[in-house]
């Protein structure tokens, strides 16, 4: 389990102790408009964090919440995670790598989703070495695609995710280093 920090944050994998914060990101219709398009219950965000904690128990990745650390507010979560076909909760461990993110309404237009994306996706080809990172989204969700852009990811089109056509972003370990070792001079 990997707390990864940032300049403005820290990523610390999920856990019963974020019940509150995470529930209230999950249960704000705005938030989840492209996700699952509607709030979450606190019972289903207490099942979910259960999930994501056997998940990085068995894999050793998965969510993280986004603590400011400026506040120590949760203000948002992001994963690395396997894709899946199907619309199913069982993640395809033999499916492509993906980074995703959320972020608190209040907390848009700051860069703290791209922030914590480069340390998820240092994070993942450093420790697992994929030939590849995906992220997708809704079509509609230009905010999230801007996310992959800025990541440096190329568009591939729409491809079919999740059981829908979803509009999907991707990087190689290659580019990736390349526009990493860029950020850091
Ligand atoms: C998707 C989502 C995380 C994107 O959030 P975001 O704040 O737009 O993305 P970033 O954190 O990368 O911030 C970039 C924005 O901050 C601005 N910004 C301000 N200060 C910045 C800084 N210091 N560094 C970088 N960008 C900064 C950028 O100019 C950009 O704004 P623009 O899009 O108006 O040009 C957010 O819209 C969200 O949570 N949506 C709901 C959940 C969701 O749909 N998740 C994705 C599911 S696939």
């Amino acid at each position: 389990m990997t707390i990864l920090t940032t300049l403005r944050l820290r990523l610390e994998p999920q856990d019963h102790a974020h019940l509150d914060g995470l529930n209230a990101l999950n249960s704000d219709p705005e938030v989840m408009r492209y996700i699952s398009g509607r709030p979450e219950t606190r019972e289903e965000t207490r099942a979910i964090i259960e999930r994501v904690k056997a998940r990085w128990a068995d894999v050793g990745y998965s969510w993280w919440t986004f603590f400011e650390r400026d506040s120590g507010a949760i203000v948002g979560a992001g994963c690395v995670q396997n894709l899946r076909r199907e619309a199913s909760p069982h993640p395809d461990p033999e499916a492509p790598m993906e980074l995703g993110w959320r972020l608190r309404r209040d907390r848009w237009g700051r860069g703290y989703a791209s922030e914590a994306a480069f340390a998820m996706g240092d994070w993942a080809f450093d420790t697992f070495g994929p030939a590849e990172l995906l992220a997708v989204c809704e079509p509609a969700n230009t905010a999230s695609s801007g996310v992959m852009k800025r990541l440096g990811m190329r568009d591939l089109g729409l491809q079919r995710w999740y059981g829908q056509e979803m509009a999907t972003f991707g990087i190689g370990a290659a580019e990736w280093r390349e526009q990493a070792a860029a950020r850091r001079v």
